[in-house]
C-alpha cells in the first residue's frame, strides 16, 4: 500500500459466544428507543452532550471529511427563537403546505405545530451538513457523500444519548433554513435536524405506530 499505515489498534476478539451475547445486549438497549416528544425540564450536564457528541464524531464518512457540526443549545433565549421560527414553519406546513399524502402519513404520530418542547427540554443539538471541507478544520475541499456520513453520525448520537440513559426527538421543522440564522453558522452549511435532548416526562406517551417495526425477514435478504 503506497499510503501511510499502521497496524490496527484496539481490536479486540471476542468468542462466538461473546460475540451472540453482545449483539443481543444492543439489541435489547436499542429497541427500548423511542422518539419522545413530552420533555422533562430537568438539566442535563453538558459533558454529556458533549461525550455523545464526540462519539457522534467518530462516525465513518466519505474520504475521512467529517462533514458535520453540532450546536448544543442550553440557553433559554436561543431556545425560545427556535421555537418561534420552527412554530411558524410548522404552522405553515400543517396549515396547507403539507401534502395530503404526508399529512395522511403524519396522522398515526398526532403531531401538529405546537413545539413546546423546544424550549422544555434542557437542550437542543442542531446537526448541520457541511458542503465543503476536509479532513482538517478550516479547509474547503469538495465534501463526498454528505448525506450518508452525516446521517451515520446523527445514528451514532441517537445511539450514543439512548445508551446514556436520555431521550431524544429527531425534529425536522421544514424548512430549517433559520436554523443556520440563528446558530449563525456559514451559508454552505444545510441543517439536517434538530435533535432534541433530555429526560422524558413522567407523563410521556408515545404513539403506538411507533412500536410497529417490520420484521427481520421483511427488512433483510440473506443469499448463503
Ligand atoms: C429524519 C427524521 C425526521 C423526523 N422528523 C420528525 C419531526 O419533525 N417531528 C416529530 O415529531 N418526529 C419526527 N421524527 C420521528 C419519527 O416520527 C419517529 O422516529 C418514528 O415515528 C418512529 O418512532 P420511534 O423513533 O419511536 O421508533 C423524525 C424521524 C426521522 C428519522
Amino acid at each position: 500500500m503506497s499510503a501511510d499505515y499502521v497496524p490496527l489498534q484496539g481490536y479486540e476478539t471476542l468468542s462466538v459466544e461473546d460475540m451472540k451475547a453482545r449483539a443481543e445486549k444492543v439489541y435489547a438497549t436499542l429497541l427500548k428507543r423511542r422518539t419522545i416528544r413530552d420533555f422533562s425540564d430537568k438539566a442535563v450536564p453538558r459533558d454529556i452532550i458533549e461525550t455523545c457528541i464526540k462519539a457522534a464524531g467518530t462516525a465513518p464518512s466519505g474520504a475521512n471529511h467529517q462533514p458535520w457540526h453540532f450546536v448544543a443549545i442550553s440557553d433559554p433565549d436561543t431556545k425560545r427563537k427556535i421555537r418561534i421560527a420552527a412554530e411558524a414553519e410548522e404552522a405553515e406546513f400543517y396549515g396547507g403546505k403539507a401534502p395530503d399524502e404526508w399529512l395522511d402519513a403524519l396522522a398515526p404520530l398526532g403531531t401538529d405545530a405546537s413545539k413546546p418542547f423546544l424550549e422544555t427540554a434542557p437542550w437542543l443539538v442542531a446537526v448541520f451538513a457541511q458542503r465543503k471541507g476536509g479532513e482538517k478544520t478550516g479547509q474547503s475541499k469538495k465534501n463526498y457523500y454528505i448525506t450518508e456520513s452525516v446521517g451515520l453520525a446523527t445514528g451514532m448520537f441517537i445511539t450514543a444519548l439512548h445508551s446514556a440513559g436520555l431521550g431524544t426527538l429527531t425534529h425536522t421543522p421544514a424548512p430549517m433554513g433559520f436554523l443556520r440564522d440563528i446558530c449563525e453558522r456559514p451559508k454552505d452549511e444545510k441543517p439536517f435536524v434538530l435533535m432534541v435532548v433530555g429526560y422524558p416526562a413522567d407523563t410521556a406517551q408515545v404513539p403506538k405506530h411507533a412500536l410497529i417495526k417490520k420484521s427481520l425477514d421483511e427488512i433483510s435478504t440473506f443469499k448463503t
